[in-house]
Order: structure tokens, then sequence, then C-alpha cells
């Protein structure tokens, strides 16, 4: 396999908050990767729009070192580094005030792509917002980019809209949930729908159960304050979550285009039940011998915020009635494992007798690590004795069977930048998806705040509480078992 890097036209990208963490984990190695393998045109700029007092000689010296930090040896050299420092440049700018726009403004191009890219506070984005209207740096080709948390309920996820909607237009606005642009959450996409075999069979007939699990082995240590106030419900689930499921439970869209396949996850969202107490698990995790717990890493002693949530959820339409999707996040788990499973239905009857060893399939898709799918089916055991069945995997890990190239594939955020350029809002969530995910969302999170429960303990390093896995038996079934 060949990796084929499509060029883009060339642009103007200004990174509000270009300083910031964000910044220098993700945005800018993601742009270094992308001019690596030769995506980024000569002239294109990315300029960081900070509040410090930095010059340009600082800011390339700041990215010099965050490459460093955050781009493997082997994809850099120094050479490669002096070359994408070139394309940067800094401006002074207080997002809120006035000092640092007619400059910004000095730096534009006239006749390129210009992207706002809001790496900074949610509370920010309605200043910003206006600012580039009014001082002349945004016209109707201009497209902005807003990270998450796009708000932190309904109420403030529709004042953020309104804000951005007062001075752009939904065509222009790219909201970023990153785990749109992994490889896997795509190939998702195509598995349902550039094969005849599974469409037919991916409805409440045959498919029995669906398991979502996104589990890490990072605490919240070093952004406490932040997590304290979000929770793996609005960190998590809200999002990330929720895009899987929507991409798992659609209707095929009629192209894979922007509003066909946003329209589709919207009626996911919205066809979903509420969900009752006794089908949602919060937990928090605890201290053990070598790991901390929550409380100690969220300088917040009482904290009652869950680091863990376990739910089973219904999607009330003909697709789905009778076909429960169960998800799951959580820190501080066993082992970093982000994967869908489908479990399809056992077969109605088997020819070779009851206790053959037949097994239901089971199609695994793994988000991270390991990039890939397997799907399981049964065969005969080799050798004679009669019919023993046994079910082995159809292994696609796609390094295995895509070779070298399926470890080069872009990071999320390259992926979504570049789209951003292109103009293509497939893979980013539109404002009605937001909101109508939030108002599903906000119940749950008020019924927690009015019963002000502590959330289930579970030790550092676990698969989550007991009260999880008992979510699943009560209904005998099983979740499958967290391992990297
Ligand atoms: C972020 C969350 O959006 O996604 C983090 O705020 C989480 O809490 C992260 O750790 C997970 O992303 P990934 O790509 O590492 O699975």
């Amino acid at each position: 396999m060949v990796s084929r890097v499509i060029p883009v036209e060339t642009f103007d990208l200004v990174i509000f908050g270009g300083t910031g963490d964000l910044a220098r984990r993700k945005i800018l190695p993601g742009l270094f990767r992308r001019f690596r393998v030769g995506q980024m045109p000569e002239e294109a700029r990315i300029i960081a729009a900070a509040r410090g007092d930095m010059d340009r000689a600082a800011f390339q010296a700041m990215v010099r070192d965050a490459l460093i930090e955050f781009v493997e040896p082997e994809a850099r050299s120094s050479e490669m580094i002096e070359g994408f420092l070139n394309h940067l440049d800094y401006a002074s700018v207080d997002a809120m005030g006035e000092s640092g726009w007619d400059t910004l403004r000095g730096k534009l191009r006239d006749g390129k792509i210009r992207a706002f890219y809001f790496s900074v506070a949610p509370s920010l984005f309605g200043a910003i917002a206006e600012r580039l209207k009014t001082y002349g740096l945004a016209n109707e080709d201009s497209r902005i980019v807003v990270e998450k948390p796009f708000g932190r309920d309904l109420e403030s996820a529709k004042i953020l809209n309104k804000g951005l909607a007062e001075y752009f237009d939904e065509s222009q606005i790219y909201r970023i949930d990153h785990y749109l642009g992994k490889e896997t959450v795509q190939n998702l996409m195509a598995v349902r729908f550039g094969n005849i075999l599974f469409e037919p069979l991916w409805n409440a007939q045959y498919i029995d159960h669906v398991q979502i699990t996104v589990a890490e082995t990072v605490g919240v240590g070093g952004r406490g304050s932040y997590y304290d106030k979000s929770g793996a419900m609005r960190d998590m689930v809200q999002n990330h979550i929720m895009q899987l499921l929507c991409l798992t439970a659609m209707e095929p869209p009629a192209r894979f285009e922007p509003d066909a396949v946003r329209d589709e996850k919207l009626k996911v969202i919205r066809a979903l039940d509420p969900v009752t107490v006794q089908d949602v698990v919060r937990g928090q995790y605890q201290e053990t011998s070598d790991l901390a717990g929550y409380l100690e890493d969220s300088e917040n002693p009482d904290s009652n915020t869950e680091s863990f949530v376990a739910m089973k959820l219904e999607i009330a339409n003909w697709r789905w009635q009778g076909t429960p999707f169960y998800i799951r996040t959580g820190k501080r788990l066993r082992a970093r494992m982000s994967e869908i499973v489908i479990r399809f239905r056992e077969i109605p009857h088997s020819i070779f007798g009851a206790d053959s060893g037949s097994k239901a399939n089971e199609l695994s898709i793994r988000l991270q690590p390991n990039e890939g799918m397997d799907l399981r089916v049964t065969i005969k055991e080799p050798g004679p004795g009669g019919m023993r069945l046994v079910d082995v995997p159809l292994d696609m890990t796609f390094a295995k069977v895509l070779g070298p190239d399926a470890d080069d594939v872009p990071d999320a955020y390259e992926r979504l930048i570049m789209d951003v350029i292109r103009g293509n809002q497939t893979l980013f969530m539109r404002g009605d998806e937001v909101e109508a995910a939030w108002a599903w969302t906000d119940p749950i999170i008020s019924a927690w705040e009015e019963a002000d429960k502590r959330p289930a303990p579970y030790d550092s390093g676990s698969s989550g509480p007991e009260e999880a896995l008992a979510l699943m038996h009560r209904d005998n079934r099983r979740w499958k078992e967290i391992r990297s």
C-alpha cells in the first residue's frame, strides 16, 4: 500500500491559544507531520495568537522544543524542524480587549484560505468571533475551529452556538471531536457501508447487543481542576462515546457528505431513550498501594465527580428496538483499550447439537491500541472425533493486513485540520448535534446532582466498579475483558 498525500491549497491558519498545551502537544506536532509528508503548501502560514508578549523567534523556539518533546525521534530531523518553523509567525492579541487585532490582520494575505482555530476556553469563543468580524479578519469564506468542551450543559451550549452564529454561518464552523478523526472510527463507516456483508445483519434481529468501551490507564492528575467540574459524563460520554454510538447505530446516509452524515447521527441521538437510574453506574478510582486515588489527583478531598461511567442505553427506533447498547469509559483502568463490540445473536438452531461448541459471532472494532478489527467465526476443530466447533478470529489488525504504512496514518488532529483547510465538515459536529447530545445528557447529570451520592469506588488498575459488571450480568451478558 502506498500512502497518498493529496496537497491542500495554501492557507493562513491562526491559532488562538497557539502557545497553550493543546497547541504544543497536538496541533503543532500534527501540522509538522503534514509538513513532513509534503502536504503543507510552501506558502502556508501558521500564526499563533496569544496574550503573551512573545516575538516570532521566541515562538519558533517554543515550537522547536515542543516538536522534540512530542514528535517521535524517527519522524523528525533538525533540518525538517527548521523548515517547518519557517511557516510560523506570532501575534500578541488580547482576545477580550482591542489590542493586537490590526497587527494580526496585517499578517493575513488576500486570496488564501483563512482558518481560525479557537484553542482557548469556551468563554472566549464569542469575544474572538466578534472581533474577527469587527476588525475585518474573517470573511464569508473563512473557517473557525472550536474545541471541546462545547458547553457544560444544553443551556451553555446554546449560548455558545448563538454567539458564534451571530458572526459565522454554520457552514463555516468546525466543532472538533477528535474521536471522529481516528482512523478506525472512519473505518467503522467503511466496513458498514462498503461491504454487502454487514448491513443486512446490522439490526436488532441479528445483533444481540453492542458494547462500547473507552478505557484509559491515565488518571486526572495535572488536570484535576478541569476534570473535577466535568467528570467522565461531560468529558467523554456526551461527545466521544456519543459519536461512536451514532456512527454504529445510524442509518446509511445517502452520501458521505457533511449534512447527510450529520442528519443521520442526529436522528440516533434524538431516538435515545432517557436512561433510568438502575441503568447507570458512576465510579471513582481509589488509591492502591502504588497508584493515587481520584481524591488525591483532584485535590478536592470531598469530590463526588465520577471518573467512570457505565450505562445501558436503548435506541427507540425500528432498527434497534430490543438491542441494548452498553457503554463504559473510565480513567485509571487496567489497560488502555477503546473498542466497539458487535455481538450477534446465537444461531437459531444447531444441527451439530447443543454442546458442539457453536458460539455467537462477534465483530470487534478496535480504535486503540492495535487498530483494526476482528470477526469471530465458528469453524470445525481440526481432526477426527465428530463435529466439534470452535470460534476463531478473522484478524484484520491494520498493521498486519496493510503493512507498515498502517502505522503511518495521520493522527486525529492532523487529519481534522487538513479537513478544515479542504472545507470538509463531514467529521465535525453540527450545532444541533451537540445540543441534542446535551439535551440527553443533562437529566442524567441533574439526577446525580440531586441524589448527591458518592460514586461507586473501584481500585486503580482494575476494570471498574463491581456495579458495572452487574449491569451486564443481570441481563446474562458479559463485558469484554479490558486488556491491551
Ligand atoms: C479528551 C478528554 O477529549 O480525550 C481526556 O478530555 C481523554 O480526558 C482524551 O483522556 C482521550 O483521548 P485519546 O485520543 O487519548 O483516546
